[in-house]
């Protein structure tokens, strides 16, 4: 591994498709890596790129009436748009079209065959037309594609396979003695879930009478190459695999930033591939979580369906970019709305950032003439201001351990943190009323140490929001407010007095419009119109008022939330209650539930439940009880209700 050097790469996407959220976040979160480390002056390159052979392309080709590269090359137009419009700047962009890519993938295809890892053989089994996957009858979910459920086809035809069951062994062994390889943690315990099965040998060719829009086999005209097989081989080929040894050693191995999905292509396919080439392993693949967009069908009823592209339009490319690293913790899922997205915007940018920016500002042009003031001499060697800047320090330190932990929104957070303690620090030492003093010494240590602080959180904050940044180290009176010296992050008294500094003006205007969110669907305001069903009228479709019906509003009552169940424990001389201990977001709670005779204590430690989380407390067997969990029963059996797939705790559920 070659500390000084990072290789960062996104998958390359389906061409066919339009981007989305998804593509733009693990783009985004490769850029802002890139972007970060290239501040800390690694020695970096940033690939991403798109998938285009394949099924759909062709598919969708045929019914335009194009060839299909006449469709990939109008169709890569949108992915090279949304990436220039969202600021990311790699320096590369691999299509699978290209010449460079295709003679590499024949190249390895064909030592691999000489080397006899690759034969042919009759192929049985069923094929997934939209994830380009084959599956055996074992694998399927009900005849039906164990991977999204859609029809399957049956095929037998021979076929290409490469002899990926011999790396089994190898490949675990590997997996369990390099830790940072498949990350996050449970991530690595996924796959090795997956290859406690036997692993087959993956079959790599199509034949062209089925599928003709992909890489020629060089040894066998009439099939063309498995998308998969093609498309992995992008990591290699963009940085002169075959071509350029200087500069293919200078780049891998590679950290692969992925979403989840395709874990297994990555984890198991693409290691056992480079494996049988005789090449080093990937550094890292970090497989990220998905963003979901809440129950569509209750947000269209409340209007806030959005999609989070009109969003980077709305708003800005900047709060979009800080939006999606701030909010999704790395690995896990995270919801988009935009109500979520004012929130964090008013509350991180135009709160904290926008006005310390403000305040400081201003106040250095009410009191100091708009030039920066000189602090006392010794001030950042002990006191507030000291103090102020240590902590800035280690939020300088804190973001590039964070680049090595996979864990870039905790950075952030760190130094949004930094920036709150700066409008604390302004708060303590009241510079209004320094400014009635006779010594102007304290004034000016304060308004420059804000500055200072301000400087130091403007420039780690600079690989997310590159404009916004640039802005606010200009209206600090830096010289050169683009560029970032790794050096001055560590650094007190960089920014030279008797700078001019800007005048006020908001960065970060505050967004009033109030969007109907979650929120509100559960705790409708005072004073919001009220559904017609509130009225003594029956709900709509319902005849008369049977009995056990209740309205819109009553239901709109409950307010319903996941929480993670982090301890629970017998309670004495009640055999059927347990004392559980959850985590609901931020907020720790206390629940007595009578699961006692359905449930282990231990059992029950870190499910995801559902509970009624508006419910006055009471107590039970003396034990206060703060919320009730939903649970089903039939007969003699009780089960949790549980939330189907993983979610953060505190989830509003709806
Ligand atoms: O799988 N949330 O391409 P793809 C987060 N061509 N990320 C998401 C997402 C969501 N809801 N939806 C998509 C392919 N993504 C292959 C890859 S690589 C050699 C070949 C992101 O267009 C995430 O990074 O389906 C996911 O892995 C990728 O888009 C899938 O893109
Ligand atoms: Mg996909």
């Amino acid at each position: 591994m070659k500390p000084d050097s990072v290789y960062i790469t996104t998958p390359i996407y389906y061409v066919n498709d339009k981007p989305h959220i998804g593509h733009a976040y693990t783009t985004v979160l490769a850029d802002v890596l890139a972007r970060t480390e290239r501040l800390f002056g690694r020695d970096t390159w940033f690939l991403t790129g798109t998938d285009e052979h394949g099924q759909k392309v062709q598919e969708a080709a045929a019914k335009l009436g194009v060839t299909p590269q006449e469709h990939v090359d109008r169709t890569v137009q949108r992915f090279l748009e949304a990436w220039k419009r969202l600021e990311i700047r790699n320096d590369d962009f691999i299509r699978t079209t290209e010449l460079r890519h295709k003679l590499i993938v024949q190249e390895i295809l064909q030592d691999l065959y000489d080397r006899g890892e690759i034969y042919r053989d009759e192929y049985d089994g069923w094929y997934c037309v939209p994830d380009e996957r084959f599956f055996t009858d074992k694998d399927l979910a009900e005849g039906r594609c164990p991977l999204c459920g859609r029809e399957v086809q049956r095929v037998r035809e021979a076929n290409y396979f490469f002899r990926m069951s011999r790396y089994q062994d190898w490949l675990v062994e590997y997996i369990q003695t390099h830790p940072e390889f498949i990350q996050p943690d449970f991530r690595r315990n996924e796959t090795l879930g997956f290859l406690r099965k036997p692993l087959q040998d993956l079959c790599i060719s199509r034949p062209k009478s089925r599928l003709a829009w992909g890489i020629e086999l060089p040894f066998d005209a009439d099939y063309v190459t498995y998308v998969w097989f093609d498309a992995l081989v992008n990591y290699i080929s963009a940085i002169g695999y075959r071509r350029d040894d200087a500069q293919f050693a200078r780049r891998w191995p590679a950290i692969h930033l992925i979403g989840k999905d395709i874990l297994t292509t990555h984890t198991v396919y693409w290691p056992c591939m480079l494996k049988a080439m005789g090449l080093e392993m990937p550094r890292t693949v970090f497989a990220h979580g998905w963003w979901l967009s809440g129950s569509t069908k209750m947000s269209k009823s409340l209007g806030n369906v959005v999609n989070p592209m009109d969003m980077m339009e709305r708003y800005g490319v900047d709060p979009f970019r800080y939006f999606l690293m701030a909010e999704m913790a790395m690995g896990q899922d995270a919801t988009f709305t935009e109500d979520a997205f004012i929130r964090r915007y008013n509350a991180d940018l135009a709160n904290d950032l926008g006005n310390l920016l403000n305040r400081v500002v201003s106040m250095v042009g009410k009191y100091c003439g708009g030039r920066l003031p000189a602090p006392a001499p010794g001030a950042f060697e002990s006191g507030p201001a000291a103090d102020l800047l240590a902590q800035a320090q280690a939020a300088a330190a804190g973001m590039k351990t964070s680049l090595d932990t996979f864990s870039l929104h905790a950075g952030v957070a760190q130094v949004i943190e930094v920036v709150r303690a700066t409008n604390k620090f302004i708060e303590a030492q009241q510079p209004w009323s320094q400014a009635r003093a006779a010594d102007p010494a304290p004034l000016h240590t304060t308004l420059y140490a804000a500055a200072e602080s301000l400087r130091i959180c403007a420039g780690l904050l600079m690989p997310l929001m590159p404009g916004k940044m640039t802005e606010l180290r200009a209206a600090l009176g830096m010289e050169n407010p683009m560029t970032v010296n790794p050096d001055e992050l560590s650094k007190a008294e960089v920014l030279p007095p008797g700078t001019e500094v800007a005048p006020p003006g908001a960065l970060f205007p505050r967004i009033e419009a109030p969007v109907p969110g979650p929120s509100d669907a559960t705790a409708p305001a005072a004073d919001a119109p009220k559904p017609a069903a509130d009225k003594k009228a029956p709900p709509p479709g319902t005849i008369g008022n049977p009995e056990g019906v209740i309205t819109y509003d009553e239901f709109a009552k409950v307010q319903l939330r996941t929480a993670k169940i982090m301890g629970a424990e017998a309670i004495e001389g009640a055999v059927k209650l347990l004392k559980l201990n959850v985590l609901m977001g931020e907020e720790r709670r206390q629940i007595v539930a009578g699961i006692a005779l359905y449930y282990k204590p231990e059992e029950l430690i870190g499910k995801t439940v559902v509970v009624v989380s508006n419910l006055a407390p009471i107590k039970l067997r003396g034990v206060e009880s703060q919320g009730m969990l939903l649970a089903a029963s039939k007969g003699e059996r009780l089960r949790l209700v549980t939330v189907d797939g993983d979610l953060s705790s505190g989830a509003v559920v709806k």
